[in-house]
């Protein structure tokens, strides 16, 4: 069958008896190459590893074989080289290949779905596949952030009833990964990683795995810490942002400039912590993890009441981005109805292409439903599908366009404004575009 093939669905391997001495074609087998897997199976094989890669889908890996993913020119550098190499790095949609390799690693997506409930059909897959195909010697980490208890509930208890000696013939880790896609600045070999096993031996295992690329690996006693550590670490950040947000707001309602605010207490070198507020918050962290949190705190009736108001501040922050369009134009004696605005930089953050829960697609479709006419400009993004079914092409020529409102949405380190004109009104959903001149804030 030929490598790009997909055959992801679960399967059943036969345990092998426990003396059947581990022999493997890889060093690790990643399972989901998107944001997180691809950049990890590159750190693997660039310290080294023979690595099997694996996705479920024949599409991702056809770009990923063009050389079409998103990714940091020093990753893109390490494709080239990896995909020069296929005897060390195999791209495969084959999940009865697990077998060959010794560890794995699991990094699908855990997404939320409209109800913000979590959507957990990806991981269940996956780590059916791999405890399905799972040979003894095998270590096993979860990276995909997830709820407290779920390592334990999709991997190791069915390892188990496969008849496995956890921490004796497998080895069960969590590690969550802490990649910040399109951020150079900090190496993802270079961020300390935490893990926690199922046992002793699993956590010893887990550490092994992780030293063959990071510089920092920090133990917790458990699967369930190593679990939590993740969702505070993003919990923390959503609220952060929500207060930002909300200061944002406060400032502009007693007109003091809310970025130099927060850069003077960023000379704090203690007891503060930077947060800029913005348009809203995407991607597949902020908008989804802490509902892993929620959703299984409330079944538990345990209150969560200030994450609660949080996330439910963050997912209102698009629709006040429409409202003070419309506070703007009305201030001006202008509706919504055929006036033209630009949304400059659609992404959720600066030079990613990733478009995913990002606030501008919902401006943009609630804009549109408002009756103005709109337009994007992005080169990271040439072209969206927007939850209405609309579709709308990046503007080669945004001039041309002669915006009357222009929302600064995302900058991206290449974003051009040079031709604004002064004649539209550009609100500023960044907060940080002190260049433009006569900006408003949001
Ligand atoms: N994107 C980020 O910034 C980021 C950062 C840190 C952690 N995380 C976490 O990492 C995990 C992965 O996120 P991502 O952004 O890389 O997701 P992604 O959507 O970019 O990629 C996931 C990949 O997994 C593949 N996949 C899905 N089901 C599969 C299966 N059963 N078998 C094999 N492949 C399968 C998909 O085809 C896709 O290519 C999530 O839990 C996320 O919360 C993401």
């Amino acid at each position: 069958m030929s490598t790009l093939d997909v055959r992801a669905d679960v399967f059943t391997a036969p345990v092998l008896p426990p003396t059947s001495p581990p022999v493997f074609d890889f060093d690790v087998a990643i399972v989901g190459l998107g944001y997180v897997g691809l950049p990890t199976a590159l750190a693997y094989r660039a310290n080294g590893s023979r690595v099997l890669a694996l996705d479920a889908s024949s599409r991702r890996l056809r770009t990923i074989a063009a050389r079409g993913a998103d990714l940091l020119d020093s990753d893109r550098a390490r494709l080239d080289a990896a995909l020069r190499e296929p005897a060390s790095f195999r791209l495969t949609g084959d999940a009865s290949e697990l077998s060959r390799a010794a560890a794995i690693v699991v990094c699908v997506p855990t997404p939320v779905d409209h109800q913000q409930v979590p959507d957990l059909a990806p991981l269940r897959a996956a780590c059916a596949t791999v405890v399905a195909a799972a040979r003894p010697g095998q270590v096993i980490m979860l990276t995909s952030t997830t709820y407290v208890g779920c390592t334990h509930d999709l991997v190791e208890q069915p390892l188990r009833e496969r008849g496995f000696e956890i921490g004796g013939d497998v080895f069960v880790t969590f590690s969550a990964e802490r990649i910040d896609p399109g951020n150079a600045g900090f190496a993802q070999e270079e961020v300390p990683r935490v893990v926690g096993g199922a046992t002793p031996q699993c956590q010893e295992e887990g550490v092994r795995l992780l030293s063959r690329y990071a510089a920092r690996v920090h133990r917790v006693s458990s699967l369930a810490t190593a679990e939590m550590t993740k969702l505070l670490e993003n919990t923390f950040r959503a609220v952060n942002i929500a207060l930002a947000n909300e200061f944002a707001d406060i400032c502009g309602a007693l007109d003091v400039p809310v970025t130099e605010v927060i850069e003077a207490a960023s000379t704090k070198p203690y007891g503060f912590m930077a947060f800029y507020p913005g348009p809203g918050v995407g991607g597949h962290c902020i908008p989804c993890d802490p509902h892993y949190l929620l959703w299984q705190l409330k079944a538990l009736h345990v209150d969560a009441g200030v994450i609660t108001e949080a996330m439910t501040r963050i997912a209102a922050r698009p629709r006040r981005v429409v409202d003070r369009i419309r506070d703007l134009l009305g201030r001006a004696g202008k509706g919504t109805l055929g006036t033209r605005i630009l949304i400059v930089g659609v992404t959720y953050k600066p030079d990613v292409a990733d478009l995913r829960e990002s606030p501008a697609l919902e401006i943009i479709d609630a804009l549109i439903d408002a009756g103005a006419e709109v337009q994007y400009v992005d080169t990271h993004a040439p072209h969206i599908h927007l939850d209405s079914g609309r579709e709308r092409d990046s503007l080669a020529d945004p001039a041309a366009f002669h915006p009357d409102v222009v929302l600064v949405h995302t900058r991206h380190h290449d974003c051009d404004l040079s031709w604004l004109d002064g004649d539209a009104v550009v609100l500023d959903g960044t907060y940080r575009s002190s260049d433009i001149a006569g900006r408003v804030l949001l």
